[in-house]
């Protein structure tokens, strides 16, 4: 049985990853450790809050002690880091807590991977490590900075962030390299394009985008709008790190993507369109500084080596994912309560300036 410390486990991405690994695969248990920051939400893991093989622990990844405790207690063999600060405005607007959890966090659970899982520690050329034990670190296809008109990323991309956010994590995916290229360790980094589905925060522009149709506000667009992003399901998301996590190549970079560019402004538009409201709410503010304008995913390498392939196609997904928001207006309720006021007063209200008399489209 192996042993999974997934760490960021109540947000988006991993909370979808702590159900897949339980409803899917009963040769695992689960040890999720988050800090419990605004993103990270109890809720979005009732449905497994009593699993014999699931375990909740509350706090941070720069936390050595706890971490060493976690691996020490639980016989930790696998590591999948998806804890992170992850949304690029607020790294616009705070940039220091991205560096601290993102770069410093991850190197922490390396340090603490690295003493369990070597088989003699005390000897610093050796590179032997347990067999079996893997971290996958869980990084974006935003650390290789913004595509023209055409073009994709290949793994093999030079990494270009733009964002303190992307500049953070392209930071520790070079120290993730460090520790497989120095000592060996197994590891191995995911780069995923745009994720969307159930759970998301309502800062992300698809959850935002429904919240505000649902409560009939305007729908800030950035910009012209016409920056384009590749979306993929995240179901299909957790199936490729499972992928990775069990046959991945030691050292190797996967990228992960689903092969849908689309336009910010057309799913501002389909989401009208599904909701059955006016495109009159449509609203264009002033762009975010240093936008990145197109994002575009090669994931030949995960498709043909790994045999990973998206299972949703974006109009199946999407039209499930509205539906989701819709039933579950008690979550969306919970999470947009309190702080998100506040949030979305600083981020949106303040400086909102609204161009869309500018015939910005
Ligand atoms: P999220 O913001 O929804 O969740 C992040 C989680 O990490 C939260 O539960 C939060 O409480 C927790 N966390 C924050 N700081 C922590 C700390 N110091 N210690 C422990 N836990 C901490 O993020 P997400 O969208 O689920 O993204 C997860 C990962 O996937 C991130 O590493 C992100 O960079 C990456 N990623 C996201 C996307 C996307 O579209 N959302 C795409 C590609 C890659
Ligand atoms: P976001 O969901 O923040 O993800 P990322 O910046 O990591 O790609 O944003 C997706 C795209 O949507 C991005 O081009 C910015 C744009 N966007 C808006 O136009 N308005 C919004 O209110 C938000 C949150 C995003």
């Amino acid at each position: 049985m192996k042993n999974i410390l997934v760490t960021g486990g109540a947000g988006f991405i991993g909370s979808n990853f702590v159900r897949y690994l339980l409803e899917g695969n009963p040769d695992c248990r689960v040890i999720n450790l988050d800090l419990l920051t605004y993103a990270g939400n109890l809720a979005n893991l009732e449905a497994v809050q009593n699993h014999p093989r699931y375990h909740f622990v509350k706090g941070g990844i720069c936390d050595r002690n706890l971490v060493d405790d976690l691996f020490c207690s639980y016989y930790i063999d696998t590591v999948v880091n998806f804890a992170a600060e992850s949304h690029v405005d607020r790294s616009i607007a705070e940039p220091e807590v991205f560096l601290t959890t993102n770069i410093i966090g991850t190197q922490a659970l390396l340090d603490i991977a690295k003493k369990y899982w070597k088989v003699h520690p005390d000897d610093k050329y050796s590179r032997e490590f347990i067999p079996g034990v893997k971290f996958l670190q869980v990084s974006t296809d935003e650390v290789y900075g913004a595509l023209g008109e055409t073009g994709m990323f290949i793994e093999t991309t030079p990494l270009a962030p733009n964002s303190p956010y992307s500049a953070s994590k392209a930071s520790a995916d070079m120290i993730v390299r460090a520790y497989y290229e120095t000592f060996g360790l197994p590891v191995n980094i995911t780069r995923c394009s745009n994720n969307y589905g159930p759970y998301q925060f309502p800062e992300k522009l698809i959850p935002l985008m429904i919240n505000n149709c649902q409560c009939d506000k305007s729908l800030p667009v950035y910009g012209d709008g016409r920056q384009v992003r590749d979306w993929l399901h995240v179901k299909d998301h957790c199936a490729a790190v499972y992928n990775v996590l069990a046959k991945g190549v030691a050292g190797e970079v996967y990228n992960i993507g689903g092969n849908n560019e689309k336009a910010n402004i057309e799913i501002v538009r389909l989401i009208l369109q599904a909701m059955g409201k006016d495109e009159s709410l449509i609203t264009h503010v002033q762009d975010r500084p240093g936008h990145d304008r197109r994002y575009a995913i090669d994931n030949t390498k995960i498709t043909t080596q790994l045999g990973w392939q998206p299972s949703y196609t974006f109009e199946q997904g999407i039209a499930e994912t509205i539906s989701w928001y819709l039933q579950n207006s008690d979550w969306m309720k919970q999470v947009t309560s309190g702080e998100y006021c506040k949030y979305y007063d600083r981020m949106y209200t303040m400086e909102e300036k609204e161009l869309s008399c500018q015939g910005s489209e």
